[in-house]
């Protein structure tokens, strides 16, 4: 069934979400506040690097299956759709709880909205939301600027997104699971109507509200635990002469355990996971219980990058080069990425820093401009003295120990994120030192 779809926010969860919508048929109305977003992606060129999305987008504006609108332009043109999706940030306040501006002035949006509509319309919280969000704070907001009642007039619904930046379109065409929390049975049907094109196989998940908003924090944090459970591993690997990757590998054999989310490194980044358990700590600090797990996961993540710096010595006077600023390949996202602590960290000392990135640098140059970009890998690493790889794009993952050993100074290379085969690189004979690599 083709339904008309709008979508609040053309981010990275907004805008893969209504592209993916109108794939699958529907016709779908992207929505944001920033006039550059809506300009390219009207001109089918996405606001973000993400593999795949600007051949999607382009295939269905010209089907005509998708339209992006300033936000005033689409509240003012009464187009009536049957289902909406909030999209917005849901950033972290100073004290890591979670800052809920954007969910509250979406929701007063959509109220004015559907005051005026007269089919019935389904609201729907995909943004990660901390449990009783959608029920204790934008329902009374949508009925207060509607004049209508939720589960009566108007539907809602709340629907985590699980997709990974990089991978997100195939995340979002072939996900594990649909979680739908809805008020009522008739808000969740419908909005199980717009994911009939998925397989039956996928499992459907049909909960009230708030089992919805918890399920994609429980996943986030536990999935931030286990990284921050392999960095430690690393860690302790590291000053006991023992390969972490040897270890990593044979636990991740365990069905129990599975491989996935068992890299160590430099700690992990992106928009989600750290204010995500930042915003679960908070939650659960406020219905009062401390979460000393959760504490300790973003404890042991915010030293990894200190870990990296610990091994490369003394850096005052130092040439750094930094290889790879995104938090993650394949992304130009660089919230919370472990760079920006890193980077931060040298420039305590007498450093001259110079970076690659085959994305990010844009965005990296927004909140770091005194530092050198370098337009390839072997730019950044000539004439430095310590290297940091922090990212494993495939630009850097190509580079030979043997450019290493030409273009730095005195080289010396940590990799943060166990790119290299640390025994080609000590063959050459220069200091190559990585995260969770003991052996002399
Ligand atoms: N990025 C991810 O990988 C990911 C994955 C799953 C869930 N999430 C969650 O999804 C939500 C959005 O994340 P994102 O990374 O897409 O954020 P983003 O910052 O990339 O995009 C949000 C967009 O919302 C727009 N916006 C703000 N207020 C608006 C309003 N009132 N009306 C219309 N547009 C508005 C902004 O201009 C921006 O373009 C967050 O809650 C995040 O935690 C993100």
């Amino acid at each position: 069934m083709r339904m008309k779809i709008c979508v609040l926010g053309s981010g990275y969860v907004g805008l893969v979400t209504g592209t993916c919508f109108a794939e699958m048929g529907h016709e779908v109305y992207c929505v944001d506040i920033d006039p550059k977003k809506i300009n390219l992606i009207n001109n089918a060129t996405s606001p973000i690097f993400e593999p795949g999305l600007d051949e999607l987008l382009k295939n269905n504006i010209e089907k005509g299956r998708l339209k992006a609108l300033l936000a005033e332009d689409f509240y003012s043109k009464k187009i009536q759709t049957d289902i909406s999706f909030i999209c917005v940030p849901t950033p972290s306040n100073e004290d890591g709880s979670i800052d809920l501006k954007f969910i509250e002035k979406a929701s007063e949006d959509l109220g004015r909205y559907i005051k005026s509509l007269e089919n019935y319309h389904v609201v729907t919280i995909k943004s990660t939301v901390v449990p009783g969000t959608t029920g204790d704070i934008a329902r009374p907001i949508l009925e207060k600027y509607s004049g209508k009642k939720a589960g009566q007039d108007f539907g809602l619904c709340m629907n985590p997104e699980f997709l990974r930046e990089g991978s997100a379109i195939e995340d979002f065409l072939n996900t594990d699971k649909i979680v739908i929390g809805a008020i009522d049975k008739k808000s969740g049907d419908l909005l199980e109507k717009i994911y009939e094109p998925w397989d039956e196989k996928v499992h459907r998940i049909k909960t009230n509200l708030r089992t919805a908003e918890m399920i994609k924090y429980a996943q986030n944090a536990f999935l931030a635990t286990k990284i921050s459970f392999i960095n430690e591993i690393a860690n302790i690997c590291q000053r006991n002469g023992v390969d972490a990757n040897e270890v990593a590998y044979a636990i991740g054999l365990d069905r129990r355990i599975n491989p996935r989310f068992l890299r160590f490194g430099v700690g992990y980044g992106g928009s989600c996971f750290p204010k995500d358990v930042k915003a679960l700590i908070a939650a659960s600090e406020k219905s009062g219980y401390i979460p000393r797990l959760l504490k300790a996961a973003e404890e042991v993540n915010k030293q990894q990058p200190i870990e990296a710096l610990k091994m490369a010595g003394g850096l005052n006077g130092k040439t750094i080069s930094i290889l790879g600023l995104a938090f993650k390949p394949n992304t130009d996202d660089i919230r919370e990425a472990p760079s920006i602590k890193l980077i931060h960290e040298l420039k305590k000392h007498d450093t001259k820093i110079k970076a690659y990135d085959p994305q990010a640098t844009e965005n990296m140059k927004k909140i770091l401009p005194n530092i050198t970009y370098t337009d390839s890998p072997l730019e950044c690493i000539k004439d430095s003295d310590v290297c940091f790889v922090l990212t494993g794009w495939k630009e850097i993952k190509q580079l030979e120990p043997k450019d290493f050993l030409n273009l730095m100074k005195t080289p010396i290379v940590v990799d943060g994120r166990r790119v290299f085969d640390p025994e080609k690189m000590k063959q050459l004979g220069f200091t190559y030192k990585a995260i969770g690599y003991g052996l002399t």
